[in-house]
């Protein structure tokens, strides 16, 4: 695949997942804001503040690079909320269980990219290395704090959970078709 594209994949996918991760935690804001669960309102607000931070970098390259958004935008978003209102409506550890199963999918899909760009800042003209290592330095940093994410996540509970293992592998599931539709749609 010509470099140009793999960049665009890269930032239309990471874009679309940012935006979907933002709107997750709007969904769980306002269950919890329903629920008046104050204490776990102020851990996910906390987290939603850098996801905010991401989606902002990646849609300031979108329209740098004029790259096209995933025509599938409406859909995670639709989809992302009601993912984060039920979550939180159900119970506030099925709701740290949203966060550990797409950190941790969104974990490896970092860790990919990272290794990607490697390849790519290798081959490439000197005079992009610069733009591509600086995209890789953003993407290692914004991996880190969905490290971190899922941690607190675990921290609180998550595991705890009656449903644990099938809500997680079902989150998991929808969150990889969502990266693989948003690559290339
Ligand atoms: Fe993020
Ligand atoms: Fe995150």
């Amino acid at each position: 695949m010509p470099i140009t594209k793999k960049i665009s994949e890269i930032i239309r996918v990471d874009h679309a997942g940012e935006m979907g991760a933002k709107v997750i935690y709007d969904g769980q804001i306002l269950a919890l804001k329903l629920k008046k669960d104050f204490k776990t309102l102020k851990i996910v607000e906390e987290m939603k503040a850098q996801e905010i931070e991401h989606f902002n970098f990646f849609d300031e390259k979108i329209k740098q690079k004029k790259v096209r958004p995933t025509l599938m935008q409406p859909i995670w978003g639709v989809g992302g909320f009601a993912l984060g209102f039920l979550t939180a409506l159900i119970d506030k550890k099925s709701a740290m269980v949203c966060t550990t199963a797409v950190e941790e999918v969104i974990d490896e899909h970092y860790q990919e990219q990272i290794k990607e760009l490697d390849f790519i800042i290798e081959n490439i003209d000197e005079n992009c290395r610069e733009e591509f290592k600086n995209l890789q330095q953003n993407i290692k940093n914004f991996r880190d704090e969905e490290i971190h994410h899922r941690d607190v996540a675990y921290d609180n509970e998550a595991r705890d959970f009656v449903a644990y293992k099938p809500l997680s592998n079902f989150i998991k599931f929808a969150t990889k078709t969502a990266i693989i539709i948003s690559k290339k749609i």
